[in-house]
């Protein structure tokens, strides 16, 4: 594997909007790279400057060596499908679908060949001579994607492409891409703010914030180890402490909080370093009596059934609310009980804190 797609340094700016800032990162050839995010931090942007709608304002991109901008669209090995669909109404499935190769004059017999083995990869074969409005959103959408798979591109480009279908397409329809994906081996740079889709289909996910790139790494990594804040809440469900280190042994950190004392472990924290701990649902515990290095006091508010699992609410002192997860069956405590909360010092995510008003909300932190 090489880089197929090398952004450096890129910025985008719009009068006096800095929209995308200073983004670094290489995709790889045949992967299935997500940038994830929420609404309004960047994503379509820089796809727009991938696919080479968009010029960036400072900085470069390259795909496969060479500056996008410098080629005509139809040159570009880079295709783009998009969360419209943009079929062309009045054409057939089959026009529809054959349309980039009519553009670059490849001969009749190719074309029908082309459009009909590509028809049966998207599972839509019998359905040429329909026209778009007479299809089904699931079914418009891999239209699309066989239109934008026809020219076999090396890198596609997807701009919340399912975001129009009813949950439970949506899910087939992330396992059929993924399958497409790896069956044709073409790059997929693929955009959603749905981050359980991410999850699931991407073998990186870059996680965009504000116009910065805050992290990029494999599904596990970014779920296990969330390198900020943002990123820690923004994927899965997490429980946040802010705190500030008050003692340091070895890679044990203890964390003073609002409401008592925390531990974790992690390496490169200072003493009276502002952090945040980030514990997950699933890995909170709760004793009926003291747990050394812990002394969150709780009260069981509340469960919720989700199927599979039993979430429990248990509220803190200054008001918070905490989740824990179990497996349905398992034992939790009774609503009203008082319990400590703690979890392994493993467990905890130790995230390094650069949030002013977090700061200031830590200082004012009443000792004793
Ligand atoms: N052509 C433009 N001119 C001015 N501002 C723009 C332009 N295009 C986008 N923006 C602004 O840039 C920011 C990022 O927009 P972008 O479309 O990249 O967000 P996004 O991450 O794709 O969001 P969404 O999830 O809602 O699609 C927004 O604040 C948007 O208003
Ligand atoms: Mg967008």
């Amino acid at each position: 594997m090489g880089a197929i797609v090398e952004i450096e340094g890129v910025n985008k700016i719009y009068g006096t909007n800095h929209v995308v800032k200073d983004l670094n990162l290489t995709v790889e050839e045949g992967e299935f790279l997500t940038l994830l995010g929420s609404s309004g931090c960047g994503k379509t942007t820089t796809l727009r400057m991938i696919a080479g709608f968009e010029e960036p304002t400072s900085g470069s991109i390259k795909v496969e060596g060479e500056a996008i901008g410098d080629k005509e669209p139809f040159e570009r090995n880079v295709n783009t499908v998009f969360q419209s669909y943009a079929l062309f109404p009045h054409k057939t499935i089959y026009d529809n679908v054959a349309y980039g190769l009519k553009m670059k004059k490849v001969p009749k017999a190719e074309i029908k060949k082309r459009v009909t083995e590509m028809l049966a990869l998207v599972q839509l074969e019998g359905f040429e001579k329909r026209y778009p409005s007479q299809l089904s959103g699931g079914q418009k959408q891999r239209v699309a994607i066989a239109r934008a798979l026809i020219n076999r591109p090396r890198v596609l480009l997807l701009d919340e492409p399912l975001g129009a279908l009813d949950l439970k397409l949506r899910k087939q329809m992330q396992l059929e891409l993924k399958r497409l994906q790896r069956k044709l081996n073409i790059t997929f740079i693929y955009v959603t703010h749905d981050q359980e889709e991410a999850l699931t289909m991407s073998d990186r996910i870059a996680i965009m914030h504000d116009g910065v790139l805050d992290q990029l790494g494999t599904p596990s990594e970014i779920y296990e180890n969330p390198k900020t804040r943002f990123v820690a809440t923004f994927i899965g469900e997490t429980n946040t402490f802010d705190g500030c280190i008050r003692s340091i042994d070895g890679e044990h950190v203890s964390v003073m909080i609002e409401n008592g004392n925390i531990c974790g472990c992690g390496k490169g924290f200072a003493l009276n370093e502002y952090i945040t701990v980030s514990v997950r649902p699933e890995k909170m515990k709760y004793s009926e009596t003291p747990i050394d290095g812990f002394t969150i006091k709780a009260i069981v508010k509340d469960y919720v059934y989700v199927g599979s699992v039993i979430k429990c609410i248990v509220s803190l002192p200054n008001g918070n609310e905490i989740k824990i997860e179990r497996l349905s069956g398992e034992e939790l405590p009774k609503p009203g009980s008082r319990v400590y909360i703690y979890w392994e010092e493993k467990d905890a995510v130790l995230i390094h804190n650069q949030d002013q008003l977090i700061f200031q909300a830590v200082d004012s932190i009443p000792l004793g």
